[in-house]
């Protein structure tokens, strides 16, 4: 069964561009983003792997680690890192996973055999520092990624496993958040004594906590 949110992501240890990788305790007690690249030396990848790299200290910023995989093994990983270089800018500055036999992408369900039996698709997981699943997101090869809305995701799931609150439709980080309708008016009362607006008895807005 595919994995789902809340499941345990499955350990494995792994070879990459910066050596053997165990993947829980790289984790250790970071938040990580883990996703799948089709291939070596394809275009889209080319530019998503230049854009993550791009992003890798925002994301540090927020605790999280970053690491990517392809079915290809480490020689090719490294040749083509040179060329993500010398395209996109930027040297990639995180972990690539080499997955040559599949370990890792059926581990993970990455590979769709009605889309494609050989290459995963572009798999994307959240995964919390209790190793849980938080986000998966599966986009086609053809897709190329938005590492901003990964980043959004992981902005709103830090904010809300801390205040008792979720964020709406298109929310950004700083803009009004929504208080759990689990909380009664009084309980919000006193955890939002800057007050909140009640438009609905379940929708209740409040200014973002920082
Ligand atoms: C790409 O990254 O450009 C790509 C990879 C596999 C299939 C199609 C496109």
């Amino acid at each position: 069964m595919a994995l789902q949110l809340g499941d345990t992501a499955p350990d494995f240890t792994a070879d990459s561009t910066e050596g053997s990788i165990s993947f829980h305790d790289w984790i250790g007690d970071s938040w990580c983003i883990l996703f799948s690249h089709p291939k070596d030396y394809t275009p889209v990848c080319t530019t998503e792997l230049g854009a993550a790299a791009k992003l890798k200290s925002k994301f540090a910023d927020m605790g999280v680690k970053i690491i990517g995989l392809s079915v290809d093994g480490v020689e090719d990983h490294n040749g083509w890192s040179g060329d993500i270089e010398e395209t996109q800018g930027v040297a990639l500055n995180f972990p690539l996973l080499a997955d040559p036999d599949r370990k890792v992408s059926d581990l993970y369900g990455m590979i769709h055999p009605n889309a494609n039996d050989t290459l995963t698709v572009r798999s994307v997981f959240v995964i919390d520092p209790n190793k849980k699943v938080r986000l998966t997101i599966t986009y086609p090869a053809s897709t190329g990624r938005n590492f901003d809305e990964v980043f959004r995701v992981v902005q709103s799931l830090q904010l809300t496993d801390k205040h008792k609150v979720a964020t709406p439709v298109n929310w950004k980080q700083g803009e009004d958040v929504i208080i759990v309708p689990a909380l009664s008016d009084d309980e919000a009362d006193k955890l939002f004594p800057g007050g909140y607006n009640r438009i609905k008895p379940y929708l209740r807005t409040t200014k973002c906590p920082s």
